[in-house]
């Protein structure tokens, strides 16, 4: 636990299910007030409010769709509403489609930007313009993927979209570290999140996902809750503009691990 956290405002964006509901849980146990956000999971979102507030924590559920700069400042807006003022926005709200890339339609490639890319620099836009209007200083939390480093035919789109999100955060990290904000990014491997129930209900595809982990097993949400819960507190407080890699070793060459190559 981090005593720091106490009382602090956290948003989470697409904290309806999944790593984001992870994060809200594990903010609202560390004693913080916990904006939930869902595009139209109502009833996900409502759990985590209620599982935050069944352990004596503070929640809010607010509606928005974060793929639309406007719908981010009105959830911003509802943050302050309810709780007066934000420390820590974690930008988690992802999507992902898959289809070769020759097949992929400018449409489909444009709603996984809009998404992953676009909505991640709207959130930290509005919590960097909070952060200086207040003079404070503040923490940002993107989730990144190990696609934001290793290539994935089929996922053109989500590939890109990460490794922009590396470069995002490492651009605002260094464009307002004098400021006293942090800009981090979290990197998960396979983690065992409804993006991914129908992979892993297969024993051949989970096989074939576990070979390429050198760990050996995929990851649960509360392995990225706690990293997150690390690099929002002062424990973090000289960690700005990196990637945290929480993927059981995926990004380390998995094919090496043996001493084969
Ligand atoms: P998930 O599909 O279980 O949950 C995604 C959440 O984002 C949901 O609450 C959904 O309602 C919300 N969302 C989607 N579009 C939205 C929008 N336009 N506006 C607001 N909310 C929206 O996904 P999961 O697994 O929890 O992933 C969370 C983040 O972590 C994503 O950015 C994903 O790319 C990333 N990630 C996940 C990995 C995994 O293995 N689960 C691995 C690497 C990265």
């Amino acid at each position: 636990m981090f005593d720091d956290l106490k009382g602090k405002t956290v948003v989470v964006t697409g904290s309806s299910k999944g790593l984001g509901a992870a994060m809200a849980r594990r903010f609202g146990a560390e004693g913080m007030n916990v904006v939930t956000n869902y595009r139209s999971d109502e009833e996900g979102a409502r759990e985590t409010v209620r599982a935050i507030e069944e352990a004596g924590g503070a929640a809010a559920a607010i509606r928005s769709d974060v793929s639309k700069a406007e719908c981010v400042e009105a959830l911003y807006d509802a943050a302050m509403f309810s709780f007066g003022g934000i420390d820590i926005w974690v930008n988690n709200a992802g999507i992902e489609e898959g289809a070769p890339s020759d097949q992929k339609s400018i449409e489909a490639w444009q709603r996984v930007l809009d998404v992953n890319l676009t909505g991640v620099f709207a959130g930290c836009r509005c919590a960097i313009n909070h952060f200086l209007e207040h003079d404070m200083p503040g923490t940002i939390i993107n989730l990144s993927s190990v696609h934001e480093v290793i290539p994935w035919p089929h996922f053109a789109d989500y590939a890109a979209s990460k490794a922009g999100v590396g470069m995002l955060t490492k651009t605002l990290a260094l464009e307002y570290a004098d400021r006293g904000i942090r800009v981090n990014a979290i990197a998960p491997g396979a983690m065992n999140t409804p993006i991914n129930a129908q992979k892993l209900a297969d024993p051949e595809q989970r096989a074939a996902t576990e070979r390429l982990i050198p760990m050996g097993y995929v990851g649960a949400p509360e392995d990225v809750a706690a990293a997150a819960a690390w690099l929002a507190s002062d424990q973090a407080r000289y960690v700005t503009g990196t990637t945290l890699f929480v993927d059981g070793g995926m990004t380390l060459y998995p094919g090496f691990q043996f001493g084969e190559g």
